[in-house]
This record gives structure tokens, C-alpha cells and sequence, in this order.
């Protein structure tokens, strides 16, 4: 960071929006909700609001700018914003009575999707701004300071990722060592059920060269794991520097040569997208962690029609042999929905069977929840909210049971663990197993940003206990 960039981001150098009562730095306060995206957004916007003036606080009260970063996917996300928004509005008046100004922000797919119905139903709110227009926010902030409401939903010509700002590297080491990069978003497949493509716009994918920067710049600040992020991250199609396209594969490779990058991830998959490309990469690829997270939906191929899924159950269960015989040790993740409407109890029990089927390490899994403007949401045959519990239910205990069995086959195993942070008792330490499982155990802090062997010696319901072995040679430890 330049020393302007230090004073701005201390709240020294004057003229910039907004007006506190002293030259204090003023604060900024994020809340996300929903998916890891959005978890990246919410650090974007903090690193363009740092060259304004804005330090972050975890302390609400004390915040001049509050930015709810909101999620639309199921319907009580959006609900808790709006229960939010009431008690922020209570919290703003307080703020003012105290002679404080507050500038609330509602950021996210919600903005996006009810655009001005929010300053309607809630007149605390200041700016409103869609995902895509965050690199804005500056200039949004200023407008604000003149009108009562500013709106921007746009779906720019330029793209933001041209002018994400870069954190300093005192920032990143605070963040930890393992960092999510989003890649690629929007999606073209329109699922019947899902807002994405109407919230998040279409299918955009950010030149390698970028991620490559926003990498190496991680590595540097002692990230050792990058998540790489996309609605429909293995539709990755970002151009090189000669203009070419470049395929998540392509791009993984890349990534994997950045020094001091040990391991990669992505999220999330479409499995129409899972090309021969991206299934060498895990059979050769070591960086590339066994683990896949590839959302199925349904297990019943009239639901996966209705849903416009464009895969059918035997092409799921093919790949997922297919990626097995590549790299046998990869662990599978996914997400359900049940009760999608029309969907009967036959259906339902071939999405049980394909569970049975397949075995996931991990999953999410939802009741159907009728999302505004989308094709699911007009047709007759929704299913009553018990009979949605209820089948949740025994998918959730079914996929439970999966999960437990899975880590406790880590028993008496060594696993290479990432230590990431300090452990939940004095004296030990926790990171994450290449299949993304907690993984607590004694040990030294100095050990943070290590990738260490662990021999796992019990397992509970959510994470693993496990005992440091001896490193191994150099060379043998790098991943
Ligand atoms: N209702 C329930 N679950 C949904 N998802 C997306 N839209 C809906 C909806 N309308 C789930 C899907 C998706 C995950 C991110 O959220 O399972 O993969
Ligand atoms: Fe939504 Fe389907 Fe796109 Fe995933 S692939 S973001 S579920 S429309």
C-alpha cells in the first residue's frame, strides 16, 4: 500500500463522500448471507471502500455504513434481510439522534431482484445495489450524500472485475490462508427453479492474467488453498493473454504454478459442464483437491426435465463413475431440492436411491421454495410444506448418515491437513482435510499455513480429531 493509500485508509486525507463528526476513519460494517460468492463480493467491497476512508468494524453500532450483501436463492434469505432492515432502521434513528449520519446499503441478489420495492418497503434504505456494479460504490456513496435514494441494478457494459480494488498485504495475512477467487459468474442454463440468471445476470468468465494477479498476490500474503468461485465455475471459459479461451483445467494449471499455492478448489458445477479436460486435471493434477461438489437436484428424471436440469439420473451416475475410475478417492458433494412441484413419491424415493448409489461425503439439500419470475413458480402443482418437511427429513437423515460414515473411515488414516487457525481448546490447532472435514488436534500455532500429516483417531458428527505424525521429507510434503 502507498503511504496515500495508508493515510486514505486511515481516514486522513479529506474530500472523500460522506461526513463523520471527527477525522476518524469512518466504519464500515458488511453482513453477507448466502453463498461463498457473496463472501467474496463482501471483501471487494471492503477493499474499494478502504482507499475512501472506510475501516471495517464487527461492531455494528458504531458503523457510519452498513451494507447488507443479501441472498435470493430460497425465501426466508430474503425475509431475514427484510427483518433486518426494521431493526437497522431503529438502530439509524438512534445513530441520528446521537448527532451520527448512517448510510445503509443493501447490496446482493435481493437488491437486484426487488431493485426499487425496497426503498418502498423500507425508507431507511440509502443505496441500492446490484452485484454487478459494486466497483461503483464510491461513486454511489457520493451521490448519496445529495439524494434521499440511489439506485443501481444496472448490468454494466464494463466489468467489475476491470476494477476490483487489490487488499494491502497486512489485509490479506488477516484473512487466513486459505482464499476464495471468484472466476466466473452469471449462468445461461436457466434452471426452472432458480433465480440466478435473472439476479446474477448471464454467464461472464474473467481473463486468466487477472486471477492469475489476484493469485499471486494471495500466495504472497500467505494464502496457501484458493477456492476458485463461479455459479457455473466448470463453464469457465476466460481468455489468455493471446485471446484464446482457456478452460478451468487450463486455468487450474496455471494457478497451480503460482509458488506457494499447495492446493486448488472450485465451485460450484453444472454436471453438463464436467469435461474430459477437467477429469485428467483430477486424475494428474495433484494441487487439485478430491473433492467435487456437483449439485444433482433430484434423483427422478421427470423432476430433472421439469427442473430443465439438461441431464438425465444415468448421466449423473455415469460421470460419477467416470471422475471415480480418474481419481478414486474423490469424495462427492452435491445439493437437493425436494418437494420441487409435481413431484411424487416415486420421485422422491429415486432421488433417495440415487443417494444410495452414489454415497456423498457432504451435501446440502432444500425444500422447494417458489422464487418470484421463475418458470417453477407459475406451475399448478406445488406440494404442501409437509410433505416437503417430511421428505427433507429423510433425505437430510439419509445423507447424514453418509457423512458420518464417510469420516469415520478416516479412522486410523493420515490425512494431509491444512492448518488454517487455532483449535477450539487451549493448546491445539485445526485445518482441513483435503475433503474439506475440521480437523482438529494439539499442536503449535506456528504451524498456520503448514500442510501437515495427521493420523485421524476419532471422528464426531461435523469434524475430526486427529494427532500430528513426523513431516515428511521436503520434497513428499508440498501438497
Ligand atoms: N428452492 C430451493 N432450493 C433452491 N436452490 C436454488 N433455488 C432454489 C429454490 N427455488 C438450491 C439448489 C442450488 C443451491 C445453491 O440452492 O439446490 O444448487
Ligand atoms: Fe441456478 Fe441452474 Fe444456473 Fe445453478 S445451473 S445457478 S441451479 S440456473
Amino acid at each position: 500500500m502507498s503511504g496515500l493509500d495508508q493515510a486514505r485508509a486511515a481516514g486522513e486525507v479529506s474530500g472523500e463522500p460522506g461526513s463523520g463528526p471527527t477525522k476518524s476513519p469512518r466504519r464500515l460494517f458488511v453482513k453477507s448471507y448466502g453463498c461463498q460468492m457473496n463472501v467474496y463480493d463482501a471483501r471487494k467491497m471492503a477493499d474499494i471502500l478502504a482507499p475512501e476512508g472506510y475501516a471495517e468494524t464487527t461492531v455494528l453500532e458504531e458503523a457510519d455504513l452498513i451494507v447488507l450483501n443479501t441472498c435470493h436463492i430460497r425465501e426466508r434469505a430474503a425475509e431475514k434481510v427484510f427483518s433486518e432492515l426494521g431493526k437497522l432502521r431503529a438502530l439509524k434513528a438512534a445513530r441520528a439522534e446521537a448527532g451520527r449520519e448512517t448510510k445503509i446499503v443493501v447490496a446482493g441478489c435481493v437488491a437486484q431482484a426487488e431493485g426499487e420495492e425496497i426503498f418502498k418497503r423500507q425508507k431507511a434504505v440509502d443505496i441500492i445495489v446490484g452485484p454487478q456494479s459494486y466497483h461503483r460504490l464510491p461513486e454511489l456513496l457520493q451521490r448519496a450524500q445529495t439524494s434521499r435514494a440511489v439506485l443501481d441494478t444496472d448490468f454494466p457494459a464494463e466489468s467489475k472485475f476491470d476494477h476490483l480494488a487489490a487488499p494491502g498485504l497486512t489485509e490479506i495475512r488477516k484473512r487466513g490462508v486459505s482464499a476464495f477467487v471468484t472466476v466466473q459468474e452469471g449462468c445461461d442454463k436457466f434452471c426452472t427453479f432458480c433465480v440466478v440468471p435473472y439476479t446474477r445476470g448471464a454467464e461472464v468468465s474473467r481473463p486468466v492474467e487477472g486471477i492469475v494477479a489476484e493469485v499471486e498476490m494471495l500466495a504472497a500474503g500467505g494464502v496457501r488453498e484458493v477456492s476458485l468461485l463461479g455459479q457455473n465455475v466448470n463453464a469457465y471459459h476466460g481468455e489468455t493473454r493471446e485471446g484464446a479461451p482457456a478452460s478451468l483445467a487450463a486455468l487450474i494449471a496455471r494457478l497451480a504454478e503460482v509458488p506457494g499455492i499447495a492446493r486448488i478448489r472450485y465451485t460450484t458445477s453444472h454436471p453438463g459442464d464436467m469435461d474430459a479436460s477437467l477429469i485428467q486435471a483430477h486424475r494428474d493434477q495433484p494441487a487439485l483437491m478430491p473433492f467435487l461438489h456437483l449439485p444433482v437436484q433430484s434423483g427422478s428424471d421427470q423432476i430433472l426435465a421439469a427442473m430443465n436440469r439438461r441431464h438425465k439420473r444415468s448421466d449423473y451416475i455415469a460421470f460419477v463413475a467416470e471422475i471415480r475410475a480418474a481419481r478414486p478417492d474423490i469424495a462427492l458433494s452435491s445439493d437437493f431440492i425436494v418437494g420441487f412441484p409435481g413431484e411424487t413419491d416415486a420421485d422422491f424415493e429415486a432421488t433417495l436411491d440415487l443417494i444410495e448409489k452414489v454415497e456423498f461425503a457432504n451435501a446440502f439439500s432444500f425444500k422447494y421454495s417458489a422464487r418470484p419470475g421463475t418458470p417453477a413458480a407459475e406451475l399448478q402443482s406445488q406440494i404442501p410444506e409437509a410433505v416437503k418437511s417430511e421428505r427433507l427429513f429423510r433425505l437430510q437423515t439419509l445423507l447424514d448418515q453418509q457423512r458420518r460414515a464417510f469420516n469415520h473411515k478416516m479412522i486410523g488414516h493420515a490425512l494431509d491437513v491444512l492448518i488454517e487457525k487455532p483449535g477450539r481448546h487451549q493448546g491445539q490447532i485445526a485445518g482441513k482435510s483435503p475433503y474439506l472435514q475440521p480437523i482438529q488436534m494439539e499442536g503449535s500455532l506456528d504451524r498456520l499455513g503448514d500442510i501437515v500429516r495427521v493420523e485421524i483417531v476419532s471422528s464426531g458428527s461435523n469434524s475430526l480429531f486427529g494427532r500430528l505424525l513426523p513431516d515428511r521429507p521436503a520434497r513428499e510434503a508440498l501438497r
